[in-house]
C-alpha cells in the first residue's frame, strides 16, 4: 500500500527576525512564506490515518463514531432509515440522501429487476473490498434492494471542477492538491489490481464521464470508488482473462484491445471478441489523470514530468504498460521533486 506524502501541514518553525533588518525583507519574507504556505493554508479536515482503525468484516465506523457497529439489517433499513431526495441515478441503482439516526447516509436502491444479478454483484465486491479505497458500507438487504453507505456530499468525481470552484475549496485548487487526487486515483486503480480477491479489472470505465462517476470526492479531497458493479476477475497464471460487458465498445478512451478487431466488415459478434487483462485500466490513466490535473498555474509542468510514464500507459501492446505500482512511484517523485523545486525557488528569493 503506497504512503500518503507528508502534507506538511504544520509549516517552517518560524525564526526570530532581528529587528534591525528594515522594512523590506519582512516584507520579502511574508510573501515567500505566503507564496510556500498556501498550500497549508488550505486547512483540510484531518485524513483518517490509514487502515489500522478499521472495523472487522460486518461492521463500520462512520464519522466521529468510536465504536463500529454491525452493518444494518433489513429490519433496521426499513425502519431507521428515513429517504429523503435523489441524489444520483445509474444503469443499475438510485441513490438517495437519507437520514439514519441524525446522520446523512446514502441509500442506493435497485432500478430494476434485471439489474438484480449487477446489483448484486456490486454488493458482494462492496462487502469485501472494504478499505480507504471504498465507500464505507453500512448496511444493505437483497429482498429489497438496497444498499446504505456514506454519503459523500461533493458527490461525484465527475464535479470536481464545479467544487474547486466552490469559495470554500477554491484554496485546495493548486497543483499540488490536483496531482495529489491523480496518485489517490491510480492508488484505488493500484487496491483494485491487487485486492484480496485477485485482480480486478475496472470495468464501468467506456469513457471518461462513466469512469468518474463511479467515484466519489470526499470533503477532505480524496478519492472512494462506489460503484463495485463491474469488477471481474482476471488471473494471469491461470490465464484467466475478462470482457468488459458483452456489447462492442468504440472510441479511443478505450484500451486498443477493447476494440473489436475485425473490421467494420465483421458484424460485432460478443463470442469472438477476445478477452482481456486489467492493463485495459492502465490505457485509461493519462486520461483520467489529466482531467484530474486539471488547467490551473504548474499543471503543465506536471503534466511534462507525467510524458514519460503517460507515454508508457499508452502502448499498444498492453504487457508492454506499466503497472499501477509503477505509476505511483511516478506520481510520488514528481510531487516531490517539484515540492522540492518549489520549496528551493523560495529560499532563493529571500
Ligand atoms: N455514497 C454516496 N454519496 C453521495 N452520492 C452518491 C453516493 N453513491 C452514489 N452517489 C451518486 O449517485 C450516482 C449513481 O450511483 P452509482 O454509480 O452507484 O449508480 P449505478 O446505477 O451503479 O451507476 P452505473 O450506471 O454507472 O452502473 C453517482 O455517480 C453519485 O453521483
Ligand atoms: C490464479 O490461478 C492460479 C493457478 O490456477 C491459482 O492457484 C490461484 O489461486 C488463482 N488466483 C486467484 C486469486 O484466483
Amino acid at each position: 500500500m503506497e504512503t500518503r506524502p507528508q502534507e506538511g501541514r504544520k509549516g517552517p518553525p518560524r525564526r526570530a527576525v532581528p529587528p534591525v533588518v528594515g522594512l523590506l525583507l519582512p516584507l520579502a519574507l511574508t510573501s515567500a512564506l505566503l507564496y510556500l504556505c498556501l498550500d497549508w493554508l488550505f486547512v483540510l479536515p484531518p485524513r483518517s490515518a490509514g487502515e489500522p482503525g478499521r472495523c472487522p468484516r460486518g461492521h463500520f465506523r462512520m464519522g466521529p463514531m468510536s465504536n463500529c457497529s454491525p452493518w444494518l439489517s433489513c429490519e433496521q433499513l426499513r425502519t431507521e432509515v428515513r429517504q429523503m431526495k435523489r441524489v444520483g441515478e445509474g444503469a443499475v441503482k438510485k441513490v438517495f440522501l437519507s437520514e439514519w439516526r441524525e446522520r446523512k447516509v446514502a441509500l442506493s436502491r435497485l432500478t430494476r429487476v434485471e439489474m438484480r444479478d449487477d446489483f448484486l454483484h456490486g454488493l458482494r465486491r462492496l462487502k469485501s473490498l472494504q478499505s480507504k479505497h471504498v465507500v464505507t458500507l453500512l448496511g444493505y438487504c437483497e429482498e429489497d434492494g438496497a444498499i446504505l453507505t456514506e454519503y459523500h456530499p461533493l458527490g461525484s468525481l465527475g464535479n470536481l471542477e464545479a467544487t474547486l470552484s466552490l469559495p470554500r475549496y477554491q484554496g485546495a485548487n493548486t497543483w499540488q492538491h490536483r496531482l495529489q487526487l491523480a496518485l489517490d486515483y491510480v492508488g484505488v486503480i493500484n487496491f483494485l489490481h491487487n485486492s484480496p480477491l485477485g485482480t480486478l479489472v475496472m470495468c464501468d470505465s467506456s469513457d471518461l464521464p462513466k469512469t468518474l462517476s463511479q467515484y466519489l470526492l470526499t470533503a477532505d479531497l480524496g478519492i472512494v470508488l462506489s460503484d463495485l458493479d463491474a469488477l471481474p476477475l482476471v488471473n494471469r497464471s491461470s490465464g484467466a482473462l475478462a470482457k468488459c460487458g458483452h456489447r462492442e465498445l468504440r472510441g479511443d478512451f478505450v484500451a486498443p484491445e477493447q476494440l473489436w478487431p475485425y473490421g467494420e466488415d465483421v458484424p460485432f459478434q460478443d463470442a469472438l471478441m477476445p478477452a482481456y487483462d486489467e492493463k485495459s485500466d492502465i490505457w485509461k490513466i493519462p486520461d483520467v489523470s489529466s482531467f484530474l490535473l486539471g488547467h490551473v498555474e504548474g499543471s503543465d509542468v506536471v503534466r511534462l514530468h507525467l510524458f514519460d510514464i503517460h507515454k508508457a500507459c499508452k502502448s499498444r501492446t498492453p504487457a508492454e504498460r506499466p503497472t499501477t505500482q509503477d505509476v505511483l512511484d511516478t506520481y510520488q517523485k514528481v510531487l516531490n521533486l517539484l515540492r522540492d523545486a518549489a520549496a528551493s525557488q523560495t529560499r532563493e528569493m529571500l
